[in-house]
């Protein structure tokens, strides 16, 4: 946490930054690069403090005199000034210009949506994913953005891209807790992720377009690009996420989901991110990235989102649904302007909104730095989960660098034996094969921490392990822990 000029508390952005060694190109050069990239995004707007370059060296694992003479080289561009004793600030550089932004993508609408939920039986331990723990959020805050809220006059004319302070206050949110680069002008306020896809497809799709699913992947984004005429492709993911080389090149648009890839858990590389979107650019489809629980992230630097590296080919959705509850029915869709509008106009003939007071509530918890202390809050707590279900499982889990749910990967014929068997103990497990469109080809358990305790974690896996050590030797946990092992998928 640091102080800007004007005063404000201010925490330093989480910053993407990725240095390679043995790229041939000097880890300063890199990191003066990626700085200078987020000054000009203004992801680091001027006035910020940059971290103190002991911290910056530890957090990257580099010696101090790389980020002493990425600042020098920086400071010597002008980008960067420095106050004595007060730490380096961002220069105020009123010329420099912001991220490209690109054409118009935008088609005519068609049909509904539908949905499902699940409910634990009393006394269950609940290791599904899908919801978050809402149990611990500040009651007070709470109610204080509510009482807030209900001070704003209600419209009779609600502006069916949200209210501004909620767009602003997210940009400012996104800014810092996700390192993109957003202007409030290029987020339209949801209802949630199904919403924002629903919108995205009235939008864009005619009957018979072919939409890309990863596979496996999230159900009921399947479910709405279905109902609104698409044909379905699955496309394969492996450990590290979308299969991207595979793409056919005849897709109107591609779902994924890049920070942590539901359920498999994969994080998208660098490499392949980049080259996502130039097949995007080549065959003019549009990438959908679902950011839904990138805010959670462990020992893992974070990366760039794709909407960031190119607003022109990438729609963005987030939502409230993992960093407070689903039950707030707030998420955001981010755009290029021409499809926003485009988004906007299916909004407005499908009289479609977002309620205005609780985005105001929203509002107000963002603005007053609630949501931020809950989410510092939960991500130690969940990172205890995960650690739990590491310590338990250990050299099957997979996808546990970030969200709220890990894969624990299982021979086929093992998986119902000990989903029956987990459930018969009280313990609610999902699997893979549910997540597939086709055939199942990955084959495991989904654990979800979002809605059990630490405690109820660490016995819900202690019943999951001695299930699998209970199965046929081929197919058993290794007793000791063992380095885990590439998945063969
Ligand atoms: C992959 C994925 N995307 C998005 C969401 C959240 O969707 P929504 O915002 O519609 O609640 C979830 C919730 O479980 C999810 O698993």
């Amino acid at each position: 946490m640091t102080t800007s000029r004007q005063g404000q508390v201010r925490r330093t952005p989480d910053l993407p930054l990725v240095l390679a060694r043995g790229s041939g190109v000097s880890l300063a050069v890199q990191l003066g690069d990626q700085l200078r990239a987020a000054m000009r995004a203004r992801v680091l707007p001027a006035g910020e403090r940059l971290p103190s370059t002991r911290g910056l060296a530890s957090r990257l694992g580099v010696s101090r005199t790389v980020v002493t003479e990425a600042y020098q080289q920086l400071y010597a561009e002008g980008w960067l000034e420095g106050r004595h004793g007060s730490g380096t600030y961002v220069a105020d550089l009123p010329d420099v210009a912001a991220p490209p932004l690109a054409p118009d993508r935008a088609g005519p609408p068609g049909a509904a949506v539908a949905y499902d939920y699940h409910q634990a039986a009393d006394g269950a331990i609940d290791l599904r994913p899908g919801t978050s723990w809402v149990r611990d959020f500040d009651q007070a805050a709470w109610r204080r953005a509510w009482r807030r809220a209900a001070e704003v006059p209600l419209s009779s004319r609600p502006d069916p891209y949200g209210l501004p302070r909620l767009r602003d206050a997210l940009a400012t949110h996104l800014r810092r807790s996700r390192a993109v680069p957003v202007d409030p002008a290029d987020i339209m306020i949801t209802r949630g992720t199904g919403n924002g896809l629903d919108l995205v497809a009235a939008t864009l799709l005619r009957p018979g377009d072919r939409v890309g699913v990863e596979e496996p992947g999230y159900s009921k984004a399947r479910t709405i690009f279905a109902a609104r005429g698409a044909e379905i492709v699955p496309c394969p993911v492996d450990e590290d996420g979308l299969i991207v080389d595979d793409l056919p090149g005849d897709l109107r648009l591609v779902y994924t989901t890049p920070a942590h890839q539901f359920p498999c858990g994969g994080r998208l590389p660098i490499s392949r991110r980049e080259r996502l979107l130039h097949w995007a650019r080549r065959t003019g489809a549009v990438i959908v990235e679902d950011d839904y629980d990138a805010e959670f992230r462990y020992d893992a630097a974070p990366l760039p989102a794709l909407y960031g590296l190119d607003p022109g080919s990438v729609v963005l959705l987030g939502t409230m649904s993992k960093s407070l509850a689903s039950d707030v029915g707030v998420g955001w869709l981010m755009a290029s302007p021409a499809l926003l509008r485009a988004v906007g106009e299916t909004r407005a003939r499908l009289s479609d909104r977002t309620p205005g007071p609780v985005q105001a509530a929203v509002a107000v918890l963002v603005e007053r730095g609630d949501l931020d202390r809950h989410l510092r809050r939960m991500r130690l707590e969940y990172a205890r989960r995960r650690e739990a279900i590491v310590a338990a499982l250990g050299p099957l889990v997979r996808g546990d660098t970030a969200g709220l749910h890990v894969m624990v990967e299982l021979p086929g014929h093992a998986v119902d034996r000990v989903t029956e068997g987990a459930a018969r103990r009280g313990v609610l497990v999902d699997t893979t094969g549910r997540h597939h469109h086709g055939p199942v080809r990955v084959h495991g358990l989904v654990l979800g921490y979002g809605s059990a305790s630490l405690p109820d974690v660490r016995k819900g896996c202690a019943v999951i392990a001695s299930l699998i050590k209970g199965a046929p030797p081929a197919c058993a946990a290794p007793a000791s822990p063992a380095p885990r092992a590439r998945p063969p998928w």
